[in-house]
């Protein structure tokens, strides 16, 4: 199967000794990627996304990264200007302080960050959504919900020309919330929320790999996360989530939230849409959606497909850090064929 190069619209790509392998990894399947900015300390301002992505262009010139900003509670909206008139920032990420990893600097109180929001919908720079609530008193399972109902269900009607992607959606009710939002709000799907529900964290015991936020989700939402992919709607296009982390900071007793699938990631979704017979709507949703929705021009490189099983690695080793990417000694049916 040949399609147009897939965009990865949401990928953590990263930085200092892992950095080159990972973008490897990323580069070798998608043209572009939505890079996220929660690194330590986050990326907050033009200046410092123009410094991350000359690192990532260093060790991966002919990709291209699609930078973003963190917005923290100190974001002015003039940071907004100098995001868009940057040219490569296409969207700021609001992460609910607390919500997920290196999100400590995230937003408290967003109703208080309206004029960036108001900034953000008058340049057409758009918002890009962790939804999940950060209540200890609402269950890890239902943060997603929560969330939509609290906060996201507003958003568009305060800012309805705001484009809004909801990211890496895991729920049923995430899933239809888009379909009836108006057509500036659109979400990501991950491989793994398509291929797996939340039994795979317990299967013979608790597995840290499978443990990512948000949380893994029922066979119910799933089976609609499949659906939404799948249907042919243009709100929903591929973002990985690709979220590497060293062995020891997964295999641990407060384990880290993450799954690691940019070695394939590809062919992860190859697999979840053929499960449903819907391979033929697999390009539109890797390299067609995301980049109409981003108002960047499609690819014209393309890649090749083959059924043909590949086994996964243990590990893979990213400048003497360990990574366990998902499906770790097992195997994936596809594989991306590379002219050598
Ligand atoms: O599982 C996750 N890992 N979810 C996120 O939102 C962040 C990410 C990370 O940076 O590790
Ligand atoms: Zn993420």
């Amino acid at each position: 199967m040949t399609i147009a190069m897939p965009d990865d619209f949401h990928v953590h790509l990263r930085d200092g000794v892992m950095l080159e392998g990972i973008v490897s990894h990323t580069a070798a399947s998608f043209a572009r990627a939505i890079v996220m900015p929660n690194l330590k300390p986050p990326i907050a301002t033009t200046e410092e996304a123009r410094l991350y992505r000359d690192r990532i262009l260093a060790v991966a010139p002919g990709f291209t990264p699609l930078m973003t900003l963190y917005l923290t509670d100190r974001t002015v909206p003039d940071e907004v200007n100098r995001a868009k008139d940057s040219g490569f920032i296409h969207g700021i990420k609001l992460y609910p302080s607390g919500a997920t990893t290196n999100s400590e600097s995230g937003v408290h109180d967003l109703e208080k960050l309206y004029p960036v929001l108001a900034r953000m919908e008058q340049m057409d720079l758009p918002l890009l959504v962790h939804g999940e609530v950060t209540d200890t008193s609402v269950d890890v399972f239902d943060r997603e919900k929560v969330f939509l109902d609290r906060h996201l269900k507003q958003l568009p009607r305060t800012f309805p020309g705001l484009r809004i992607v909801f990211e890496h959606i895991t729920t049923r009710e995430a899933a239809s919330f888009v379909m009836q939002s108006p057509k500036n709000v659109a979400a990501t799907i991950t491989p793994h929320h398509l291929l797996l529900n939340r039994n795979s964290m317990f299967r013979g015991g608790i597995r840290p790999h499978n443990y990512c936020l948000p949380v893994l989700k029922r066979e119910e939402d799933r089976v609609a996360l499949l659906d939404a992919a799948t249907s042919g709607n243009q709100k929903f296009f591929a973002g990985t989530d690709s979220a590497p982390h060293e062995r020891s900071t997964k295999e641990n007793s407060c384990g880290c939230a993450g799954i690691y699938n940019a070695h394939a990631a590809v062919e992860l979704y190859a697999e979840a849409f053929e499960e449903v017979g819907k391979l033929d709507r697999l390009e539109s949703f890797l390299s067609h959606h995301g980049a109409d929705f981003y108002k960047l021009p499609r690819n014209k490189s393309t890649i090749r497909l083959a059924k043909k099983t590949q086994t996964v690695p243990d590990y893979y080793d990213f400048g003497g850090q360990k990574v366990v990417p998902m499906r770790a000694g097992e195997t994936i049916s596809w594989s991306i064929e590379r002219d050598s």
